[in-house]
């Protein structure tokens, strides 16, 4: 550790805990040059909950949920912003940013909820139902967004639904986040066959195994989890809520059925909690690495661009969301 840079070995004691000293000298030298780069260039780097430590936490100027990252997205005031995140996310980035530019690290950072339903879709939906408006979840891309009346997370989902004032809305892709949200609502959801790879794996009978063999355990799962999984919880909310009830809560032992990293990057912050760690790894977030956050920067790559007649309707969708 004697040859580390000065300001990644500050960084360094932020995340001690949960990356081995043995692989710590092959994130340092990135972050530095990472650091410069940001200035060179007058970047920000959004991060997403599901970031790895040495980006999360070393690297990212916000981080947060994707209904934060989009907030956010709203106020930059730098030229460049670098998506450490999967491809909507930087696709909400730039729609709400139309005159900056916008990189995402790796172009195939993509997401199993987005890749389940095309603009196509949407308009035989609205053939199907008319005049029953269509919620989209912002994981899809910008083409299924135009087709939508206003977008939603799952950070303001119920909030979206009501605030509509009708009877019966659609709310596409994620069949699981619709479950679950209608059972919360007196407006009935229709909803879409879409699941997010990463939380469809997890079961009520997990849960039931996991608080067996783990007394005390304070169980989170995200609402793209099975509606049988978030009735076994204790509490289900978006990544942001889930960070906040530990904060609020402070449980003794806590597991998050959520993304891998996410656990991680909060118990950091929480070095008095135990987290119990089955967990799943999404492969499109862990797509994005410190090295392709460096040369992203370095070479300008992956450029976002969206078609202006996709654009126009799209953003209007996601103003929606963020007036409501
Ligand atoms: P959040 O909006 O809760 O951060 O979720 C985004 C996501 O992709 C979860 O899988
Ligand atoms: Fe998509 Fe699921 Fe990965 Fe989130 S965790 S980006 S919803 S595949």
């Amino acid at each position: 550790m004697s040859a580390m840079l000065p300001t990644a070995a500050l960084l360094y004691e932020h995340v001690r805990r949960v990356i081995p000293p043995i692989e710590w000298p092959a994130f340092a030298e990135d972050i530095e040059a990472i650091l410069a780069l940001k200035r060179e260039r007058n970047a920000i780097i959004l991060a997403h909950n599901y970031q790895t430590p040495e980006i999360f936490h070393c690297v990212a100027d916000i981080v947060g949920d994707s209904l934060a990252l989009a907030r956010t997205a709203a106020t930059i005031e730098a030229q460049v912003i670098v998506l450490a995140g999967v491809h909507f996310m930087a696709e909400t980035a730039k729609l709400l940013n139309p005159d900056k530019t916008v990189l995402i690290p790796d172009l195939r950072a993509g997401c199993s909820l987005a890749e389940s339903i095309t603009a196509e879709d949407v308009r035989l939906m609205r053939q199907r139902y008319p005049g029953v408006p269509i919620i989209t979840y912002v994981n899809t891309s910008a083409e299924v967004k135009a087709e939508s009346d206003i977008c939603c997370t799952s950070g303001n989902a119920k909030a979206v639904v009501e605030s509509l004032g009708v009877l019966r809305v659609i709310m596409l892709p994620d069949e699981y986040l619709a479950q679950n949200i209608a059972a919360q609502t007196d407006v009935q959801i229709i909803a879409w066959k879409g699941h997010c790879e990463v939380h469809e794996r997890f079961t009520p009978a997990d849960i039931r195994e996991l608080r067996e063999s783990h007394p005390g355990l304070v169980v989170l799962a995200h609402p793209e989890c099975p509606p049988g999984v978030v009735a076994e919880a204790d509490f289900s909310g978006s990544t942001a809520a889930m960070s906040d009830y530990v904060e609020r809560q402070r449980p003794r032992r806590v597991v998050l059925m959520t993304e891998c990293s996410m656990s991680d990057n909060v118990a950091l912050a929480h070095p008095e909690v135990e987290f119990i760690r089955p967990c799943n790894l999404c492969p499109h977030m862990k797509r994005i690495t410190l090295a392709n956050i460096r040369t992203a920067l370095e070479q300008n790559h992956h450029v976002v661009t969206i078609e202006p007649g996709i654009a126009g309707r799209a953003r209007l969708a996601v103003e929606r969301m963020l007036a409501v």
